[in-house]
């Protein structure tokens, strides 16, 4: 019997972890909900070690939780803010695998001793945890460009993948219905094979909804080993993380205008695949940092749009530079934000809030795209996949059917970036070609920089 103390403890935890979920849903109190969070789940830590249960082994455990802590607080604090989704991914899958891990090693110490439902919840834990550990590390390996971002679908992929998943759920049953360790070592070893399966045939622009996804799916597993474990906390933690899991996927599958199964199985059908070449040798207008000044300090209407270039050059403080010049001169400037321009949710909020950019001059998608076509000038800052038109248009670009924010309806756009190269979706833009469209090459910090001096000259 669990002692009361630690029921009100775990209850405190639960509740720690409820307000944290609510915290993160705006910029403006997400970091107290991420305190939160961290105070729910060290209180629940804390309480385990004093809630009497007999703990083996209390040094390696004490060893394990140091070097983890250690290990976390290091590449936390030394991620580049681009690089997060790579890094949340690589905690998820380790959420995943711990938790099947778990499951397997109390499956060795009770076996069926404790009833078919302990074997139900040790056969889910181990699966969808083996799937969610290394379908992450392969998210990882693709958004960290360690391998091709592109979708990899094998010779006859989908018969394999089809094959392996037989074989896993059979394997599920054999572990219920005839317990041995053979059947549920057997069965971890089918669902991480299962899980890279699932997630090579994505391709890159997909990959943060399947982090999402198996986000998710640790959220279960973490659930089911609850039961395996007979702990409530771990059954609410992990629901609270399966359920916020499952809507943000649904809420980034709609963002990018496509159903969750085309995400995740687009590939095998072809739908996914494609895009164009460079087209380097093709005639582009640029323009040096005083002719954008004078574009931009002459408009009535300006629309930034910001993108992952923005975030790679630190740009913000300065694009809110420009932004407030140009406001002082009495031009009408607004912020025209992409829900997954960058390469998080809410990456440009997070990004833009830094520099202090007020919350009423962002505007959302749908709220700003009717305003583009009463537009002088949009300056598109590292911004590339948010405004390809081949997403209206190309059905064999990755990015089809994704809304896009319409900068093409506008008078004049302004591209600031490095070079000709594609965006995150490795496809070549329509617009940069435009007549309309003209070019400032460089970072966009030292571009903005320039078009600062020039504002300033006007
Ligand atoms: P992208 O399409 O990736 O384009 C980024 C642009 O920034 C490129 O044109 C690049 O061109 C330019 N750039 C990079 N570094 C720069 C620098 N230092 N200075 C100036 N320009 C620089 O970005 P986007 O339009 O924001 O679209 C986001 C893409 O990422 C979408 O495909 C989306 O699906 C995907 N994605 C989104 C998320 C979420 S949830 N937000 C997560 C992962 C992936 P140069 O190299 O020529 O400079």
């Amino acid at each position: 019997m669990t002692p009361t103390w630690v029921q009100l403890g775990y209850l405190a935890a639960a509740v720690l972890f409820i307000l944290s979920l609510k915290g993160l849903s705006s910029p403006k109190s997400a970091r107290m909900g991420t305190l939160l969070g961290a105070a729910g789940a060290l209180l629940a830590t804390v309480i385990l070690f004093f809630s009497g249960i007999e703990l083996d082994n209390l040094i390696v455990i004490l060893v394990a939780v140091i070097a983890g802590t250690a290990i976390g607080l290091v590449a936390a604090r030394r991620v580049k803010m681009t690089a997060m989704p790579q890094l949340v991914a690589l905690f998820n899958g380790a959420g995943g695998g711990a938790a099947a891990l778990v499951a397997l090693v109390e499956f060795l110490e009770y076996g069926s001793t404790k009833g078919t439902l302990f074997l139900i919840a040790t056969v889910l834990t181990v699966l969808i945890g083996g799937v969610s550990a290394s379908g992450s590390v392969v998210t990882y390996l693709k958004l960290q460009e360690i391998m091709t971002t592109r979708p990899v679908v094998l010779p006859a992929g989908r018969f394999i993948t089809i094959g392996i998943a037989v074989l896993t759920v059979a394997a599920a049953v054999w572990v219920i219905v005839s317990p041995s360790t053979l059947g549920v070592t057997g069965l971890l070893v089918l669902s991480l094979i299962f899980g890279i399966l699932f997630v090579l045939p994505v391709g890159g622009a997909d990959v943060p909804i399947v982090i999402s996804l198996l986000n998710a799916f640790t959220g279960l597993s973490v659930a089911a080993s609850g039961y395996v474990l007979s702990n409530v906390l771990l059954i609410i933690a992990g629901t609270l993380v399966g359920a916020s899991g499952t809507l943000l996927t649904r809420e980034m599958a709609k963002a990018m205008g496509r159903p969750l199964t085309s995400t995740l199985f687009g590939a095998f059908s072809g739908t996914t695949q494609g895009g164009g070449g460079t087209g380097e040798d093709r005639p582009v207008r640029s323009a040096g940092p005083n002719d954008v000044a004078i574009m931009l300090g002459y408009a009535n209407k300006v629309i930034l749009v910001p993108g992952y270039g923005l975030a790679v050059a630190q740009a913000q403080s300065t694009l809110r530079e420009v932004a407030d010049l140009l406001t002082a001169r009495g031009i009408d400037v607004d912020y025209a934000i992409h829900p997954v321009a960058g390469r998080m949710p809410g990456h440009m909020n997070v990004l833009l809030a830094e520099a202090s950019v007020p919350y009423e001059q962002l505007k959302e998608m749908e709220e700003i795209n009717p305003d583009f076509s009463a537009t002088d000038v949009v300056l598109v800052v590292g911004a590339n996949d948010v405004v390809n038109p081949a997403a209206r248009s190309d059905k064999s670009a990755p990015i089809y059917g994704m809304p896009i924010l319409d900068v093409d309806n506008a008078q004049q756009v302004v591209f600031l970036k490095r070079s000709m190269r594609p965006g995150f979706a490795g496809i070549e833009n329509e617009l940069l070609y435009d007549p309309k469209t003209t070019l400032l090459f460089g970072d966009a910090k030292d571009s903005l920089t320039k078009v600062v001096t020039s504002l300033k000259a006007l």
